[in-house]
């Protein structure tokens, strides 16, 4: 304040242009510190859940636009230079670590092509197929919030029973599930929607069993197109994926007849790879949408038949006790590339203040360049 008099007469002194160059910079200096305080106390706001859960704020799932990148095969070398995030496995019915997944943690990748978006699912486990035998092998699933009531907790959390539960009664609970299970499924081979189980209209994969589901509490799962009061022929399976595990060796490919593919009980990886229209032709509110540059809830679950003890359905670890954020990045934000929103903000203001200053530099240089005073103006005719 008690330079306000110097400046004033300092200012007087400089064109009108330099003192709105300074104005414009002052202002912009003020706007990146006050968003850096803004941004700061945004992140340190946390919202509590209904299910009680020590949910990470931090954690989320990104999925950059990256075309013509990957190809659905299982195979995971296409991924190396998308970044991951890493998740501890806890049984999702009680998730308490003394009883993580002892094989290791799972990394899950994603990006999209504009239409379509991936997914990689990454886990180290000793190798286990017992063909035809599904609850013998690993199977994974991924599950995406549809109606906004839907909670993770209970798998959309409607209270009614197997027998009262309607898309009436309830409204709002359902959830999006996509669920692999491996026992008749050839590695590196593609399942999923298929046109035999889509001309039925629902979201069965009789050859893999990659089925297309829909559910609004553990106890009320349907495949897509089905219901239970009544089933719908314009459903389809939207999925596709395949998986694979490192100890295979990589060859032409594989049919059936070379099941089990690799001697069993081998330390690696398994690999499952899946993609999805972001959009689909759901009319039944039995599809998540995922929409560029929006943000969806999703889920990942795993199954692994611990000490050769075939799994069962409600023994499945899970990524996290709550929704995952699924971020779907719009190709243009490339200043958000670091991860959180928040950072892209400050990014964008420093940029405004750079340009402004890079404006202010040109007009002055500019104005310096080519103040007229000694030069005339010659026509060319008069030459
Ligand atoms: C709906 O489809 C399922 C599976 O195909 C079938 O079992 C059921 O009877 C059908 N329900 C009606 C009402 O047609
Ligand atoms: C419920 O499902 C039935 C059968 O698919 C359908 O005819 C009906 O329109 C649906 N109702 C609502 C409210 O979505």
């Amino acid at each position: 304040m008690q330079t306000k008099k110097e400046n004033k007469q300092r200012n007087r002194k400089k064109t009108s242009l330099e003192i709105s160059c300074f104005t414009m910079l002052r202002v912009s200096l003020v706007l990146l510190v006050l968003s850096s305080v803004f941004i700061g106390w945004v992140n340190s706001h946390e919202e509590s859940g209904e299910w009680s859960c020590d949910s990470d704020s931090e954690i989320r799932v990104q999925a950059e636009f990256k075309p013509g990148l990957v190809s659905l095969d299982g195979h995971a070398d296409d991924w190396k230079d998308i970044d991951g995030f890493e998740f501890s496995l806890l049984p999702a019915l009680d998730p308490d670590d003394d009883h993580e997944y002892k094989g290791g943690k799972m990394t899950v990748k994603a990006l999209h092509d504009g239409r379509d978006v991936f997914f990689l699912l990454q886990v180290d486990g000793e190798y286990v197929y017992s063909k035809g035998e599904n609850t013998k092998c690993p199977s994974v699933a991924l599950m995406f919030q549809v109606g906004e009531d839907a909670t993770y907790h209970n798998m959309g959390g409607c209270k009614e029973h197997s027998d009262s539960c309607t898309n009436k009664t309830c409204k709002g609970h359902e959830v999006d599930i996509m669920h692999f299970s491996i026992g008749n499924a050839i590695p590196g081979r593609l399942y999923g929607g298929n046109p035999i189980d889509n001309r039925d209209g629902n979201g069965n994969d009789k050859f893999g069993h990659l089925v297309d589901v829909y559910g609004w509490n553990p106890h009320c799962r349907y495949l897509d197109g089905i219901g239970p009061s009544g089933n719908d022929s314009s459903a389809q399976n939207d999925w596709k994926g395949a998986w694979w595990h490192s100890s295979f060796n990589v060859h032409s490919g594989f049919v059936e007849e070379d099941s089990p593919y690799a001697s069993g009980g081998q330390k690696g990886t398994y690999y499952f790879e899946f993609s999805r229209p972001l959009r689909t032709m759901d009319r039944l509110q039995q599809d998540a949408q995922l929409t560029i540059g929006g943000l969806s809830k999703m889920s990942v679950a795993f199954w692994y038949p611990v000490d050769g003890n075939p799994w069962h359905g409600s023994g499945h670890y899970s990524i996290n006790c709550d929704w995952v954020p699924l971020d779907i990045s719009s190709g243009s934000s490339m200043l958000r590339k670091s991860g959180t929103g928040s950072s892209g903000d400050t990014a964008s203001i420093f940029a405004l203040l750079l340009s402004v200053v890079a404006l202010c530099v040109s007009v002055f240089v500019g104005y310096r360049v080519f103040r007229p005073p000694s030069h005339h103006f010659t026509p060319m005719e008069n030459l």
